[in-house]
């Protein structure tokens, strides 16, 4: 048996699986997250070891022979977020969370050094990332930043409290700004940027490589019969990458979650941070990943059918109605989907979502049309991001609350111009992907390349001609739209 846990912003989710990947049970708790201040956005650590000792707890229940006979465990997490910790292994203060934007200055002293900081890193310094919220520390909190031991991702918290160690994986760890992606190792240079060294960083391996021992207390308070091994885990975005089988670098997937990323792995490292792709290390060994991600796609939707007081499905039912003519959406407004800023191409923590040409005659449908078409023409502006560097993806698999709306995802066929396959998942991805590479850790299994399987298809969407006119021409409005108020963000900004 195998265990995979998921800490995801919103809570956990754990997983059992079997030899043959069968589920044997599930289980989730909820987490919460403190905004102390606007773009501030932070979560206690505790709040992850008891929301987790809580979902061990239930899968133990619902199958505790099983559960019993764990052989690993594999830990996947939301990435960039810092947990600092003292010499006594205490947390210091909350940790900073990827979502959080308070350190956009120092984004831009990160990279004013006299070498080439994103060579290095793969990656534009982003103030989601690890290593500007650590040099907003050493700034505003300096106190709290003299007593950092070592600096640890979220899953890796966890992992100190399952085992006691310190570890990362590869794949989590590039979201740092630490690391040096094209030869998987901590950086020096660019962690002293940051006045740390290769002491306060965890001990680097591959997800599916052992890294630690379920402690011996936990061992007896879950009543496991053997010694767990706890390996690498990965990223959650990695992690759920390995439990739909997109590994290969002819594959890829869509993310339509809160936010909205395309993901595609790569067998060399690659990079395109003119456009803020980002370039990170696959949870496997010498496997690479390129990846666009939209801070706002999901939660575009779900805040347009709140402020016109309608559910999700009927605004997705509405959508559909009118978007049945074709003259409808010549005569749409357009919404740039930018509520809470946006990374992937822009790199712009400042920008905020607007609607455009509203008239007189403009209806809540006509704006919730704006608002899916705004989505998606952010999810193609990450394809293409991701496609001046490699275009080689064949089949998108599209995952995420948003691929249950079967008209979306005929729009994201149109808008992207491409094939796209629905598949059969469940909300226990990235848990199913980190139980996966605890497969590898089991000496029992001697055939571990089919450890990683494909996901099946349950549907093929195909882009349509009439659409697809229409919204190549609104793509190119769109585009000169942001470009427009880009210039007025500044101005927006200073009063
Ligand atoms: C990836 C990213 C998010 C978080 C939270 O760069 O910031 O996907 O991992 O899920």
């Amino acid at each position: 048996m195998y265990i995979g846990i998921d800490l995801g912003t919103s809570g956990v989710k754990t997983i059992l699986i079997d030899y043959n990947q069968d589920i044997l049970a599930t289980a989730h708790s909820p987490l919460t997250v403190q905004s102390p201040q606007d773009g501030f956005n932070e979560q206690d650590p505790n709040s992850w070891i008891k929301a987790t000792e809580i979902c061990l707890a239930d899968l133990k229940k619902q199958k505790s022979k099983e559960f019993s006979n764990t052989i690993s465990i594999g830990i996947s997490g939301h990435m960039h977020g810092a947990t600092i910790i003292d010499d006594q292994g205490k947390v210091i203060r909350p940790c900073i969370l990827w979502n959080d934007t308070r350190a956009f200055k120092e984004c831009e002293e990160f990279e004013n050094q006299d070498f080439d900081v994103r060579n290095i890193s793969g990656n534009i310094a982003m103030p989601g990332f690890t290593a500007p919220k650590i040099n907003w520390l050493i700034k505003n909190e300096s106190e709290n930043f003299k007593k950092i031991s070592k600096v640890l991702l979220p899953k890796d918290y966890l992992r100190y409290y399952l085992t006691g160690e310190f570890f990362s994986d590869m794949s989590d760890a590039s979201g740092t700004l630490w690391m040096d992606i094209k030869n998987r190792q901590w950086s020096e240079q660019l962690l002293e940027i940051s006045n740390l060294n290769i002491n306060h960083m965890p001990k680097l391996v591959e997800g599916n490589q052992e890294a630690g021992m379920l402690s011996s207390k936990l061992k007896e308070k879950f009543n496991f019969n053997k010694n767990v091994i706890v390996v690498g885990g990965a990223g959650d975005n990695a992690a759920s990458a390995a439990g739909l089988g997109v590994v290969e670098e002819n594959q890829s997937f869509i993310s339509l979650g809160t936010s909205g990323v395309f993901f595609t792995p790569t067998s060399n490292f690659l990079m395109n941070t003119k456009d803020a792709v980002h370039s990170f290390c696959h949870c496997l060994p010498n496997k690479w990943h390129l990846m666009s991600v939209m801070l706002s796609a999901s939660n575009c939707l779900d805040w347009i059918s709140l402020i016109t007081g309608t559910s999700i499905s009927d605004t997705l039912k509405n959508v559909e109605n009118f978007s049945k003519d074709i003259d409808n959406i010549s005569n749409a407004p357009y919404f740039l989907p930018y509520l809470s800023g946006e990374r992937t191409p822009h790199n712009n923590p400042h920008v905020r979502g607007s609607f455009h040409f509203i008239k007189t005659t403009t209806k809540a449908t006509n704006l919730q049309y704006a608002v899916l078409e705004g989505i998606s023409f952010g999810i193609l502006d990450g394809v293409t991001s991701i496609s001046k560097v490699n275009n080689n993806f064949k089949d998108i698999f599209v995952v995420g609350g948003g691929s249950r709306s079967s008209f979306w995802i005929n729009l994201l066929a149109s808008t992207l111009n491409r094939n796209l396959h629905v598949c059969e998942q469940s909300e226990y991805g990235a848990a199913l992907g980190v139980a996966r590479l605890a497969m590898f850790a089991d000496n029992e299994i001697s055939e571990k390349e089919n450890i990683i399987k494909k996901i099946k298809i349950n549907k093929d969407y195909f882009p349509k001609d009439n659409f697809l006119n229409i919204l190549q021409k609104r793509y190119q409005i769109w585009k000169n739209i942001y470009s427009s108020n880009d210039q007025v963000i500044n101005l927006y900004n200073s009063i």
